[in-house]
């Protein structure tokens, strides 16, 4: 089917394919093109142009988009969208003062989701899951990464890996996968953190990589989590098995994980809330993308990734949302890119930037996604009329998506 999208007040993120991020300086830039016109056919982005220049086209539907902006959808290169039941009760102990620490060395936290989820069917669980997939959606979200590591048995691990795989054949997103069994140290192992990175190493891992359900690993490699030696330990084995790290690092302590994410040709690293000067050196001479998650900073009341730091520096970002029960039950990534501009001080091209192309990159998709370029998948949104893109970033809080289009499907 052919969609025509004309008279776009302005079609942003135009890029040449091959671009597959930005960093530093090139940032700054938002390339496009006003007054336009955008053809889609089937799942590609088939041809645009300008207004003045509209060729003559037969499309089965065309869109007005009078006073409307065009972008790519959505990448969000960071989630744990699959999870059982809430943690409304930890939100609550938290405004009355414990701490993300503290409510986790209770027992709270991932444990508790641990609990829930493995009390939960399969199909209760992916029904849980497409609900939250839907309304991340119709928000503009074209391209998802998904996270295991609230199962922390090798079945729940898989569980939530065939329910993250089945949520990408059933809806047109593009879904990458991540093991993330490294996530907490089980009840079961407490006590016995090296017979649980055992066990993932030598029987989930294999299980995993045999049953094709993981694109990446992952590790929280946080004090009172998993070590740096343990982050080395599991990459090299998820190395063994083809599985690229996605990791999670520095979010309440700069321990050494970025060194060691790096190490390992990480493809991101995730949170970086905590960051020092020789992280961002290491990161310099690398192809890691950092990751920032404002609205887990938001959620929590931590300190937010020194973003504005980090494009100083020459160096890329992407941004994602952290969709999780715990830190982040928010996958809005307009907010995300509101909070980045407010909070961190990206400038609206930044933070388009950085949630779009560079976050198809921190999933390995920028190949397909995350621009407006030929060839690559129709997955586009339409604004509503607004004056301008700064107005996506600054009207926080809003929503300014009427139409998103996935894959050359229109959302409803
Ligand atoms: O990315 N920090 C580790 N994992 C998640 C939160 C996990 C939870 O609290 O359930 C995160 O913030
Ligand atoms: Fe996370």
């Amino acid at each position: 089917m052919k969609i025509l999208l004309t008279n776009i007040k302005e079609l942003l993120q135009i890029r040449e394919i091959g671009l597959l991020k930005v960093a530093g300086d090139g940032m700054k830039k938002l390339p496009g093109l006003r007054n336009a016109w955008l053809l889609l056919e089937d799942e590609v982005i088939k041809n645009f142009g300008s207004m003045d220049n509209l060729p003559k086209i037969s499309a089965e539907k065309t869109i007005d988009c009078s006073g409307k902006m065009v972008l790519p959808t959505w990448c969000d290169s960071h989630t744990h969208i699959v999870y059982a039941g809430n943690r409304e009760q930890e939100f609550v102990d938290r405004i009355k003062g414990l701490s993300y620490q503290e409510i986790a060395e209770k027992g709270g936290g991932i444990l508790n989701s641990a609990k829930k989820l493995q009390a939960t069917s399969e199909e209760d669980l992916y029904q849980q899951s497409a609900k939250r997939l839907e309304q991340v959606l119709r928000s503009g979200t074209g391209a998802i990464e998904i996270k295991s590591g609230y199962g922390l048995t090798t079945e729940a691990e898989m569980k939530m890996l065939r329910v993250a795989k089945k949520l990408g054949e059933q809806y047109p997103v593009a879904v990458k996968t991540t093991f993330l069994g490294a996530h907490a140290v089980p009840t079961e192992f407490k006590g016995n953190k090296e017979g649980y990175l055992n066990k993932i190493i030598t029987e989930m891992l294999p299980i995993i990589s045999r049953e094709k359900l993981a694109d990446y690993v992952d590790i929280f490699c946080e004090e009172g989590y998993f070590s740096v030696e343990d982050t080395h330990k599991l990459l090299t084995a998820g190395n063994s098995y083809g599985l690229t790290p996605k990791i999670h690092v520095n979010q309440f302590n700069a321990i050494g994980g970025v060194q060691a994410g790096v190490i390992h040709d990480a493809l991101s690293v995730d949170h970086l809330e905590v960051l020092t000067e020789e992280d961002i050196s290491v990161l310099k001479g690398s192809d890691t993308m950092p990751v920032a998650l404002p609205s887990c900073s938001y959620f929590l009341s931590i300190p937010y990734t020194p973003g504005r730091r980090l494009i100083d520096a020459g160096l890329p970002l992407a941004l994602a949302t952290d969709y999780n029960p715990g830190s982040t039950p928010s996958g809005n990534m307009n907010f995300v890119v509101s909070t980045a501009c407010i909070k961190m001080k990206l400038t609206p091209e930044e933070a388009i930037n950085a949630a779009t192309l560079n976050g198809a990159y921190a999933m390995g998709l920028s190949e397909t996604h995350g621009s407006i370029t030929k060839g690559k998948t129709a997955s586009v949104m339409i604004t509503k009329e607004i004056p301008s893109y700064g107005f996506l970033p600054y009207d926080f809080g809003n929503n300014n998506i009427e139409t998103v289009i996935i894959r050359g499907e229109i959302i409803k």
